[in-house]
């Protein structure tokens, strides 16, 4: 009986795993968080400066942002589509106790204005990036960076790409290039 019930446990938490990592696949990208070492590199890299709005794509459990308000001083929104981590993600926020600074909402990607970002963070699969741009540029505000984790922007020249090709910056310069991209 005990050994049935642990193998009902043992199982749910599988699956349950499952669900929380590889389940957002299905809606844009699976779950697989930016290391510390790489997540301070990424925001030196972008020069980000202090009162700047940063937002998560997929936020998983809100450590971009956490760090972000933390040790750079900025403001951010987390997007994540999957509860689990809306919830978590909102308790790291408050243990960290950067509640007026990071909010994370539960919502899909695609269907987020981001016209209030200085700096959008994104960490997703070719696939997820090739359906959300050209579109979401004619949203951001001309002065927006645009860094990118591991995966680019096919079809976008970055600014700046670090010697490893695994952070790529992008700023939109609108009005000149943003149309080479339609
Ligand atoms: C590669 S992880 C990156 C997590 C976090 N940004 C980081 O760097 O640690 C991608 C995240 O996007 C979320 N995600 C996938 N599709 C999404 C969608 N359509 N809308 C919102 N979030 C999504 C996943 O649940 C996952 O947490």
């Amino acid at each position: 009986m005990t050994g049935t019930l642990i193998s009902i446990f043992a199982l749910a938490a599988v699956l349950l795993l499952a669900l929380i990592v590889i389940g957002p696949a299905l809606f844009g990208s699976p779950w697989h968080p930016i290391s510390r070492r790489d997540l301070k590199r990424a925001l030196d890299f972008c020069e980000v400066r202090t009162g700047d709005r940063i937002i998560d794509l997929g936020s998983g459990d809100g450590r971009v942002l956490i760090t972000a308000a933390k040790d750079y001083g900025l403001t951010g929104t987390g997007i994540e589509i999957d509860p689990i981590k809306v919830w978590l993600a909102n308790l790291r926020v408050r243990l960290a106790g950067v509640s007026d600074k990071v909010k994370i909402v539960r919502a899909n990607i695609y269907d987020t204005d981001y016209s209030e970002a200085d700096i959008l963070f994104i960490y997703l699969t070719h696939q997820a990036i090739d359906q959300l741009f050209p579109k979401i540029l004619e949203q951001l505000k001309p002065s927006a960076k645009i860094l990118c984790y591991r995966f680019c922007i096919r079809n976008m020249t970055p600014d700046k790409v670090n010697a490893d090709k695994t952070l790529f910056l992008y700023t939109l310069n609108k009005g000149t290039r943003v149309n080479q991209f339609r």
